[in-house]
């Protein structure tokens, strides 16, 4: 790996704070930076290098550290100080890291920042010549949201391509990075005996469901012009949509991989104005009760305006029109202020062709079912059907889960995994612009029918399950939401 020179613009923001700093000191400790990487925080306060690094030790104190560890990663910290609004910060950033001594002309732009300023810092970053590869490599990361509907992801791309090319452009989504995630494509091609199965003849279904017992968070003046199906499904829920439905690429190369997910993207089948509401559902939370603890409803959240018919929930149904998978349901499903947070792929299957065991006393035959979950504990499942012991004929569901379920709670952050990515050039857990722009196509028609319909917007009390309303994307009624690996927290009807 080659030294660099990692620069965070919004050094001293929440995402810094809780995800960037963090994934960077662990991966200090685990000996995957080179002694000549330090990392540039560029922010609007009064600090110097001293200041920043105490900051940053305050922030690690609240995690576990190894002293020597800390002392060589405070170490790689220096600040600079400036305010993207004034044109001559980004020339003297320039100046500081051409001319000052001992910065790698490496260079990662990291884009901590809001949304409304990616494209003015890459054209300044562009003009100042920080994006010219002269002796060394320049990449920029672009958090989400990329864009807040089709048209603007555009004009963001048009703004970020003036100066950038698509090779040095990450854009991130963080879900890319968890294990499970990750882990989709290795259980999916490294085992044989899922993929005759991995198809329309066999699995009924596909549900992904995010679901968080948390609110806003303090995001509301983000959230609250967002809402849950921007935040969630256009981006995290569609990216795992694409590995639970992509074909086997040519490579694990970045190119051949993001091929593939494009081609699912682009074979989901648009939904109609017409017909949003038999596709989409959109609620709002209200007062309720999670964990046992009373909780405000949305609209009495600090920020959030009176009259406010943002959707904390949006519920999806989608088809994706290929050999693979015509007709077979994908559900996407999220919400803040849900009864538990939890994420999970949980994929049925159809029942066997020949109801042999009609005659005996089982009354129920449940389908297969492989659960695959995110988080908070990272686990594959196989629920099976077997006979109960005893004289007789009665069945019940078992359950074959991996041997590290629920003994690996996540203990890599998927930041780390991408932050080194970036630091490597590896694009394959980054989306390319085309995969981008296919997902702002298969959300805009709800979009754009939700933002006219603008009076009304059921609720769901904080803490249940969401809305009763979901269900019915449900074309059949032996169908229902699996919401955690408990089933006891499923609701059948
Ligand atoms: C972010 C969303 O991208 O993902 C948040 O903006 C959401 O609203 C978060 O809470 C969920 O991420 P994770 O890693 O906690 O599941």
């Amino acid at each position: 790996m080659e030294d660099c020179t990692f620069v965070i613009f919004g050094a001293t923001g929440n995402l810094s704070r809780i995800k960037l700093i963090p994934a960077l000191y662990h991966l200090d400790a685990a000996g995957r930076l080179t002694d000549g990487l330090r990392i540039v925080g560029f922010g609007r306060r009064e600090w110097d290098d001293a200041a920043w690094r105490a900051q940053v030790g305050e922030w690690l104190a609240e995690r576990e550290t190894q002293p020597e560890v800390l002392e060589r990663f405070l170490k790689r910290l220096y600040f600079f100080q400036g305010d993207l609004a004034d044109e001559a910060a980004l020339p003297a950033l320039q100046n500081l890291l051409q001319n000052g001594d001992g910065f790698a002309p490496n260079m990662v732009f990291y884009m901590a920042i809001s949304p409304a300023q990616f494209g003015k810092v890459s054209r300044q970053l562009g003009h100042c010549g920080l994006a010219t590869e002269d002796g060394g490599w320049r990449r920029l990361v672009i958090e989400k949201p990329f864009g807040y509907d089709l048209e603007s992801a555009e004009s963001l791309n048009h703004s970020l391509n003036r100066d950038f090319r698509e090779s040095q452009i990450f854009r991130i989504d963080h879900y890319l990075g968890k294990g499970t995630v990750q882990n989709l494509l290795v259980f999916r091609f490294a085992n044989l005996m899922l993929e005759p199965l991995w198809n329309r003849n066999y699995i009924d279904h596909v549900q992904i469901t995010h679901s968080e017992s948390l609110g806003t968070g303090g995001r509301a003046g983000y959230y609250d012009g967002a809402g849950a199906l921007r935040d969630m499904i256009q981006s995290h829920l569609l990216q795992v949509l694409t590995l639970v439905a992509m074909e086997p690429p040519a490579s694990m190369d970045a190119e051949s991989l993001r091929d593939e997910k494009v081609k699912v993207l682009r074979s989901i089948r648009p939904i109609p104005q017409s017909a949003v509401n038999a596709h989409a559902v959109r609620a709002q939370y209200t007062a309720g009760t999670v964990n046992g603890e009373k909780a405000a409803g949305y609209l009495d959240e600090p920020g959030v305006p009176a009259d406010s018919v943002t959707e904390t929930y949006a519920a999806m149904k989608l088809f994706i029109d290929n050999w693979r998978w015509r007709n077979v349901p994908f559900f996407l499903r999220t919400g803040k202020r849900m009864a538990k947070g939890n994420s999970m792929v949980a994929i049925r299957f159809k029942h066997p062709p020949q109801q042999l065991f009609r005659e005996t006393q089982i009354q129920r035959l449940e389908p297969n079912w492989i659960l695959m979950n995110l988080q908070p504990n990272e686990c594959i499942r196989m629920e099976m059907q077997v006979k109960q012991t005893g004289l007789e004929m009665r069945t019940e569901t078992t359950r074959l889960d991996a041997s590290y379920c629920g003994i690996n709670p996540n203990q890599l952050d998927a930041y780390e995994a991408l932050l080194l990515d970036v630091i490597e050039g590896d694009h394959s857990h980054f989306l390319r612009y085309d995969e981008v722009s296919w997902a702002w196509k298969v959300v805009d028609p709800v979009l754009k029918e939700w933002a006219v319909e603008r009076d009304y917007i059921t609720g769901y009390s904080a803490g249940s399950w969401g809305p009763k309303e979901a269900g019915r994307l449900f074309p059949r009624q032996d169908q229902y939401w699996r919401n955690t690996l408990d089933d006891s927290d499923d609701e059948r009807g």
